[in-house]
């Protein structure tokens, strides 16, 4: 029925897509500003988690200039809890100079676009191909699987990333090359999945070359993950009558622009009532009297795992040198500053055991 592995790639793809496809806010609007938000979010986060955040996001937030002028807390507590919160910095980085240099819309030369903050070949190719019907694989983790295997690709080498490419520039439907990129990121989630590849329903088995061999899942080969670090960290909610400290991490460092609960890391030759007097010392310079231990969270992030222990403690002083912004706040106040997630465990904590005992 297909004369070339191009027309039965494209024609085929787009059938199953046709009737197949999931239904996501981003995928009924033409409005680049949001296909590019979107885009943002999902870069390493899954889509049933970005769906609320999106739709949040685009209700309060309706063009690049509204978030080139907003302010980046507000902005950040609406990213709160999506993580890697570089994207959500970069992003407003990005919308003012969009706002400033370009007349707030999205940059027509391509080049353009993808030299903005947080615009990597990625974003740039899903913006153009889905938005602007420009023919840009968009090629992330999951779509390099997809064509690893039809491929049959061992290695995610340098030259097999060129190779998926040139195919996919080769393979595309001119006509609907944002229709080609989410079709493939369907397949990978419904289909073509790590461990399981369903062959039997997949439709574009015809040109997979890993199909025709007994374990299409062994491709490509699973790099091994590195052990990630563990870090013990210990914090303090530190009373002053109703209210306690918080101190705002600084906007370049990992959570940046977060407010947290003060504390750090347990130094290995430290007890953590030890290593947090000295944290707070150092940190704010204050002298403080440690409680109860009110109990321990863990959290994963992308590059090591923390425990994190938090103590009940109280203070008469008052901060005399911070090098970081800090505030005095009651429990209710939480509310309206973005905390990381392990910050929000500790508070569920809280919330139960109650405050301030
Ligand atoms: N993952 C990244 N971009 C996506 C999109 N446009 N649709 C579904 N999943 C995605």
């Amino acid at each position: 029925m297909y004369n070339t592995n191009k027309s039965y790639f494209s024609k085929s793809l787009l059938h199953w897509y046709d009737s197949n496809k999931r239904d996501l806010p981003w995928r009924k609007t033409n409005d680049l500003y949001k296909i590019w938000l979107s885009e943002v979010m999902l870069q390493q986060t899954r889509v049933d988690t970005v769906v609320p955040y999106y739709l949040q996001w685009v209700e309060k937030y309706k063009s690049i200039r509204s978030v080139a002028k907003a302010d980046y807390q507000k902005l950040l507590k609406l990213w709160e809890g999506l993580g890697y919160y570089s994207r959500c910095k970069n992003f407003h980085k990005a919308c003012i100079i969009t706002a400033n240099d370009y007349d707030g819309e999205i940059p027509s030369d391509y080049l353009k676009f993808r030299a903005l903050p947080g615009v990597g070949d990625y974003i740039a190719a899903a913006v153009f191909s889905i938005g602007l019907k420009q023919t840009y694989p968009a090629i992330d983790g999951n779509v390099k699987r997809v064509m690893a295997r039809v491929l049959r690709i061992k290695n995610i080498t340098k030259r097999n990333k060129k190779r998926i490419r040139n195919t996919l520039i080769k393979w595309m439907d001119p006509e609907r090359p944002g229709d080609i990129n989410q079709a493939l990121m369907d397949l990978a989630n419904r289909i073509c999945r790590v461990d399981h590849a369903h062959c039997s329903i997949c439709p574009i088995d015809e040109i997979c070359m890993a199909e025709k061999m007994s374990i299409p899942e062994s491709y490509p080969a699973k790099v091994k993950k590195k052990v990630t670090p563990h870090k013990e960290i210990v914090a303090g909610i530190i009373w002053q009558g109703e209210k306690f400290l918080i101190t705002k991490r600084p906007e370049n460092a990992l959570l940046g622009g977060l407010w947290e609960l003060p504390g750090g890391e347990i130094e290995s030759s430290e007890t953590p009532i030890g290593a947090l007097r000295r944290q707070i010392k150092e940190e704010c310079d204050i002298d403080i009297n440690i409680g109860k231990k009110v109990g321990y969270v863990k959290h994963a992030y992308s590059h090591f795992k923390i425990t994190q222990t938090l103590f009940q403690c109280q203070t008469q002083e008052s901060v005399k040198s911070m090098n970081k912004e800090y505030r005095w706040i009651t429990p209710i106040e939480v509310n309206n500053y973005p905390f990381p997630k392990s910050n929000h465990k500790l508070f569920n904590i809280l919330n139960s055991d109650g405050w301030n005992v």
